[in-house]
C-alpha cells in the first residue's frame, strides 16, 4: 500500500487576510454554519493511503451522483473546536483522540483513514487559515468539522473507489436554542437510535439523519431533544441525539457505559477524568430508564453541546426535575472543562495542543 500521488487543486492566494477578526456578530452566536475562508482537502484510492492534502478555498465540492456517500451513505464526520485565549494564541483540545475515532469508524465503514499525524495537520491547517473566524476568547469556538467521505462512484452496495478527506470550519458557540439554560429532555418510546453490534458507537453520518423525525416531534412538543432508549429492550437510557448523558446522585456519577451503541464521547471520557480528580465516584454501566427518577441532577457533554445541564425529563406521563444552576456537579466538571480547553485553567494533563 503506498501513498497515492494525488492531483493538487489551485493554492488560495496567501497570506491568509491580515484581518484580526471576520466580520461577525460575536455576540449571540449559536450552531449554524457561518462559511470560512478555507477548507482543507484530501483524496486517495480505496486501495491506497492517503497522501498529502491541501488548503483549498471553502467552497462547494463537486462529486459524481453516483459518490458512495451519496447513494449509500459511506461517510464518518468527527467535531472538534479551536478556542483563541486571550493573548490570540489558538488552542485545540484532544485532536488525537478524534484522529483514532475517525480511525476506527472507517474501519467499521471500510473506507481508508488519515493517520494521526495527518489528521491533526489538517486540523492545524484549517484553524489557522480561518483564524480571522475563531471568536474573541470567551465569546464560543471555532468548530472543525473533518468528514471522512466515499466520493469515489459505485451502483451496487460496495465500498467506494476514491474517498474524500476534507475538514471546514464554522464559529459557534451554544449548540442549544436554550443556550446554557437546562434542557428538557424526552423520552423516546418509538425510534431506536441503535442497535446492537450496528454503529451506534462510531460517527457514521448514516445514525444522524434516522434521529431528526424524533427530534422534529419533541421539538414541536416544546422539548429541547429526545434520550433514547436500549432498542433490545427499551429499558436503558443510551443517549441524546447529538451527545452522551450523565446522572447524578450524591457524590456518584453514572452515564451508559459504551457497549457498542454508545458513542465514545471525548467531552465524555474527559468529564469522566475530571469527576474522578475532583474526587465523586465515577461508574460507566447499564441505567436503567428508572434510574431516572431518582438522579438528583442529569447532564449532557458532546464537542458541540459542552456539558449542560438538564433541567426535565419527561418519560410518558412522568416528568422529572433535577438541580441545576450554582454549586451543582454539572456546574464543577463544565467550568473545570471549559477552562482547561480555553486556557484558563492549567492543562496538567496535556490535552490541550496549542498550535
Ligand atoms: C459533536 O459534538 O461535535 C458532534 O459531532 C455532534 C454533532 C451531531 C453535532
Amino acid at each position: 500500500r503506498g501513498f497515492t500521488s494525488v492531483q493538487k487543486a489551485p493554492q488560495p492566494s496567501f497570506p491568509y487576510s491580515e484581518d484580526e477578526y471576520a466580520n461577525v456578530e460575536w455576540d449571540g452566536l449559536g450552531f449554524g454554519l457561518i462559511p470560512t475562508d478555507y477548507m482543507y482537502m484530501n483524496k486517495c484510492r480505496g486501495d491506497h493511503q492517503f497522501g498529502e492534502g491541501q488548503l483549498n478555498v471553502y467552497g462547494n465540492i463537486q462529486l459524481s451522483p453516483s459518490a458512495g456517500v451519496l447513494n449509500y451513505g459511506q461517510g464518518v464526520f468527527e467535531g472538534t473546536k479551536a478556542y483563541r485565549k486571550e493573548n490570540g494564541q489558538l488552542l485545540l483540545f484532544r485532536p488525537e483522540e478524534n484522529a483514532v475515532r475517525m480511525q476506527i469508524g472507517a474501519e467499521r465503514m471500510c473506507m481508508p483513514s488519515p493517520s494521526v499525524d495527518q489528521f491533526v495537520d489538517a486540523l492545524k491547517q484549517t484553524a489557522l487559515a480561518n483564524r480571522r473566524w475563531v471568536p474573541p476568547a470567551g465569546k464560543g469556538s471555532l468548530y472543525l468539522r473533518p468528514l471522512l467521505i466515499g466520493t469515489g462512484p459505485v451502483l451496487g452496495v460496495s465500498p467506494a473507489p476514491e474517498y474524500t478527506f476534507l475538514v471546514y470550519a464554522s464559529p459557534v458557540a451554544n449548540y442549544f436554542k436554550e443556550g446554557s439554560a437546562p434542557l428538557n429532555l424526552y423520552v423516546e418510546e418509538e425510534f431506536d437510535r441503535a442497535s446492537r453490534r450496528g454503529t451506534g458507537s462510531v460517527k457514521t453520518i448514516s445514525n444522524y439523519a434516522p434521529v431528526l423525525k424524533a427530534q422534529m416531534r419533541a421539538k414541536t412538543r416544546g422539548f429541547s431533544e429526545v434520550l433514547y432508549l436500549d432498542s433490545a429492550t427499551k429499558k436503558n437510557v443510551e443517549e441524546v441525539s447529538s451527545c452522551n448523558i450523565f446522572i447524578a446522585k450524591g457524590k456518584r456519577i453514572t452515564t451508559p457505559a459504551t457497549n457498542g451503541t454508545i458513542l465514545a464521547g471525548i467531552t465524555r471520557k474527559s468529564v469522566i477524568e475530571i469527576a474522578q480528580d475532583h474526587g465523586y465516584d465515577v461508574e460507566e454501566r447499564g441505567i436503567a430508564v428508572d434510574e431516572l427518577a431518582e438522579a438528583h441532577e442529569v447532564f449532557c457533554t458532546g464537542t458541540a453541546v459542552g456539558v449542560v445541564p438538564v433541567g426535565t425529563i419527561t418519560y410518558g406521563a412522568k416528568r422529572m426535575e433535577y438541580k441545576t444552576g450554582s454549586a451543582t456537579i454539572c456546574q464543577d466538571l463544565q467550568s473545570t472543562l471549559s477552562g482547561i480547553q480555553m486556557g484558563t485553567l492549567e492543562d496538567n494533563k496535556g490535552w490541550v495542543l496549542q498550535i
